[in-house]
């Protein structure tokens, strides 16, 4: 059970005590952080403007090499097989792009992939001749297994599996796809951007290629920040399509070496403060226990989902057996960024997740956008009834 009256002393914007407290719905998008990820942040960024940004650098080497070490306590993974970067995007491009690909190739997408990533994958495959394919979903909306299973053969060179989707509560099995992945000789690389920080994973159980997180959403780190996992024998055979004097050394007129470990995908420039904030948001995390942060934001969906059917005219659109935090829901004949801007004028945040995003599933279902409510663990029931009211007063039947 995690302590509420602490996590919300945790959090800044919860600090004045004359503002009715914000109701916050939005951890799929950037989260609220705790004052410990504000304070590192800040601190590094003084620290830099007081003696310059390397010495101040040169200051935090062990912070952050920790920073790895958290991630790799989260995820269950070894600290080597951990790059750092600015983003998820960034992430899943590091690796993708660095997978080979030949004429006749197949990449294989799921059917609620990340609009970013679907790009990436139209734009590759048609320079190297290859094909994109969508894996059809199961009746309740997740990956179906059995297609998967037919759709494989030796010519896919890579699976692109989003574990929980941006535009939904939906989570995708993932074990089960790398098995059959890896049958047939086929990399996984697994977009965990909306579910690294909320769902509990173990990389070693996922047996995944690759994996791609972002720090501001459930991870309540800085903007700015992510992190690629590359599963070791990878991380130290595989070539990044592009190379920096940290990824590799130049160690001969004609010659060079690339890094030893996962740091091979990372370019030596980066914002030093906001890895150093983004440590502090994961040893925060794990501090709390990521199955009690589980429990918690599992509970507050839970509530919503049970409650907004039963407000006139709302319809959740959550699809899949098994829910993440995100709570996706229509308003009968009131769009839904107009429901974003009313719940705004209470201070209620919640964003609108557009077809544009997950265009293969939202086409499908023809939505053009949902309302997406995503309730860390920080929230309140209060706060969430407070959401349910303000939403039924902008609802058809009023
Ligand atoms: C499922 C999913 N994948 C990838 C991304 C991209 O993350 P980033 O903006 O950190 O690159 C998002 C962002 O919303 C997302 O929801």
């Amino acid at each position: 059970m995690l302590d509420q009256t602490r996590l919300r002393g945790d959090i800044p914007a919860y600090d004045d005590p004359t503002r009715p407290t914000p109701v916050f719905l939005d951890s799929a998008g950037s989260s609220l952080p705790p004052r410990i990820v504000l304070d590192t942040t800040i601190a590094h960024l003084r620290r830099e403007a007081e003696v310059g940004g390397y010495r101040a650098a040169n200051e935090r080497l062990d912070d952050l090499a920790a920073v790895k070490s958290a991630i790799g306590t989260l995820i269950n993974a070894d600290p080597s097989g951990i790059a750092l970067s600015d983003s998820s995007s960034r992430s899943w491009a590091d690796f993708f792009y660095s997978v080979p690909l030949a004429p006749g190739d197949r990449i294989l997408i799921s059917g609620s992939d990340y609009a970013s990533n679907a790009i990436a994958a139209l734009q590759r495959a048609r320079a190297a001749g290859a094909v994109v394919e969508a894996i059809p979903s199961d009746e309740s909306g997740q990956l179906d297994i059995n297609a998967l299973g037919e759709l494989l053969d030796e010519r896919v060179k890579l699976v692109s599996l989003v574990h929980a989707p941006t535009n939904g509560g939906l989570v995708n099995p993932v074990a089960k796809v790398t098995e059959l992945a890896h049958e047939v000789g086929a990399l996984v690389l697994l977009d965990a951007c909306q579910s690294v920080g909320q769902i509990p994973l173990d990389i070693i159980e996922f047996g995944v290629d690759a994996l791609s997180a972002t720090g501001r959403k459930w991870l309540r780190g800085p903007r700015g920040t992510g992190f690629l996992y590359v599963r070791p024998e990878l991380a130290t055979t595989m070539e990044p399509q592009r190379l920096d004097l940290h990824s590799a050394e130049w160690t001969g007129p004609a010659e060079y070496r690339l890094a030893a470990d996962a740091s091979r995908f990372e370019f030596w420039e980066c914002d030093v403060a906001a890895r150093l904030g983004l440590g502090a948001a994961v040893r925060y995390l794990l501090d709390l226990g990521p199955e009690n942060v589980y429990a918690a934001v599992a509970a507050n969906a839970a509530h919503l989902r049970a409650e907004l059917p039963r407000i006139p005219g709302v319809t959740v659109r959550d699809l899949g057996a098994r829910h993440s935090g995100i709570v996706s829901f229509t308003v009968e004949g009131v769009e839904s960024t107009a429901v974003r801007d009313r719940l705004t004028g209470h201070d209620i945040t919640v964003t609108v997740s557009h077809a544009r995003s997950t265009l293969l599933d939202m086409s499908a279902r023809r939505l053009d956008s949902v309302v997406r409510a995503s309730p860390h663990c920080f929230v309140t029931v209060a706060e969430l009834d407070r959401f349910l009211a303000a939403v039924a007063d902008l609802a058809p039947g009023r």
